[in-house]
């Protein structure tokens, strides 16, 4: 395996641990403010993505290099609203999907055709990050903040993971 795709496969596990810390990090502030349902939602992909940190890192091992668990380091932990979370969430998950993209781009240069299909789940796995996030953040604006507005946002941000289920193929 060439050292740049590995280099980038690196980089790409410490981006899901830390975006797993992070989503926990989120996760316990709407927990402490009553955000419940988006606190379950945030912890369930703070999960999702120590699952992605570790399919890299054993995908890594096959190929012969040694992959550990990296350090975390400026990850959030303040938020000034329940929509900055979700700001916040989605800013995160497109600078993973521009990091995905690196990868595959580095996979098609060096002809790396294992990688390359590898990588194609996390692709994937990317167009549904980021539809959730928007589609969180558009939540905000078609009910609307005020009065009983955050609390029917959160009951709503309960659902999407079953919205998404199948959307993208
Ligand atoms: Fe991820
Ligand atoms: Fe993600």
């Amino acid at each position: 395996m060439k050292d740049s795709i590995l280099e980038l496969l690196h980089e790409q596990v410490t981006m899901e641990a830390s975006a797993s810390a992070e989503y926990i990090n989120m996760a316990s502030w709407c927990e402490t403010k009553g955000y419940k349902n988006a606190a379950e939602f945030l912890y369930t992909h703070a999960k999702e993505e120590r699952e992605h940190m570790l399919k890299i890192m054993r995908y890594i091992n096959d190929m012969g290099d040694h992959a550990v668990h990296p350090d975390i380091q400026n990850i959030g932990e303040e938020y000034k609203s329940l929509r900055e979370v979700f700001e916040n969430v989605l800013e995160n998950e497109e600078n993973v999907t521009e990091s995905i993209h690196e990868v595959v781009s580095m996979c098609l240069e060096e002809a790396d055709y294992a990688t390359f299909n590898f990588m194609q789940w996390y692709v994937k796995e990317q167009r549904e990050e980021e539809l959730l996030a928007k589609r969180a953040l558009e939540l905000f604006d078609l009910i609307g903040e005020d009065g009983v507005g955050l609390y029917m946002i959160d009951k709503e941000i309960g659902k999407l993971d079953k919205w998404v289920e199948g959307k993208v193929e």
